[in-house]
């Protein structure tokens, strides 16, 4: 077998907040490898750990201490600047819910991260159009996020955190704020189109369904990672 380029390394990552003189320790040594086209799925109880841990794996947190690897660049290295110019190019993040900009239209939304990359806004629209498409969502390309349902938000989310081609693809509970079928729908999406882009996927949840087409299921427990489970 040949061995996949590693995209993203977590070495004894430990996240704590401190306020007064209480400190919580969300994030306990937590260690992690993420490979190229690898679909990761952390699973684990509210309050355990799952987000703190994907915000400092994407740059979005700082970890207190270890190490947070991004196609070989050490994130804690890296500035501001160049901390935001890396998670443009290569980190696509799904949050819940109110991913989208509420004053860009569903098309601009998607388009967003090719005009922020250099594309020409003509050329960012066509491209998110065709990604809109993918999506099930070519008629809602014009209208407003306040005019679409939430489910189709998801979707809209999905497209724009895929639209660039990024690295890796995080999604924090995608389907959290969604009924069944809609949440079923934005997973088979985010599914798709991260195997379409060849990302590496981690997504978020604590729904065991979800995590149960990902190749390797991470499992955090009171901030720890308790086991790591490859399928073969
Ligand atoms: N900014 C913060 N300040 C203080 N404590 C925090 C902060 N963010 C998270 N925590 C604490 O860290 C722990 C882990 O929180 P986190 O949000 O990562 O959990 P989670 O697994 O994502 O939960 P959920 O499934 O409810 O989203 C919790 O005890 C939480 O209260
Ligand atoms: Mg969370």
């Amino acid at each position: 077998m040949t061995e996949k380029k590693i995209v993203l390394r977590a070495k004894n990552v430990q996240r704590e907040f401190v306020s007064g003189d209480t400190t919580v320790t969300a994030l306990r040594n937590c260690s992690l490898d993420v490979s190229a086209g690898e679909f990761v799925a952390i699973v684990g109880k509210s309050g355990s750990g799952k987000s703190t841990l994907a915000n400092c794996l994407s740059g979005l947190d700082r970890p207190t201490s270890g190490t947070v690897t991004l196609l070989d660049r050490d994130l804690a290295t890296l500035s501001e600047a160049e901390m935001a110019g890396l998670r443009a190019k290569e980190i696509g993040f799904v949050l819940q819910k109110d991913n989208l900009i509420p004053s860009l239209t569903i098309e601009e939304n998607v388009a967003a991260p090719l005009v922020m990359g250099g594309m020409k806004l003509s050329a960012a629209l066509d491209r998110a159009r065709d990604m809109l498409a993918e999506v099930g969502l070519q008629h809602r390309a014009g209208q407003w996020p306040s005019q679409v349902s939430g489910g189709e938000a998801q979707r809209a989310a999905v497209a724009r955190a895929c639209v660039a081609e990024p690295a890796i693809i995080f999604a924090d509970e995608p389907t959290g704020s969604l009924d069944e079928e809609n949440g079923k729908q934005v997973q088979e999406i985010f599914h798709k189109l991260v195997a379409t882009t060849g990302a590496a996927g981690l997504i978020i949840t604590h729904d065991m369904d979800l995590a149960a087409g990902a190749d390797v299921v991470v499992t955090i427990v009171d901030g720890q990672v308790v086991s790591t489970e490859r399928k073969a």
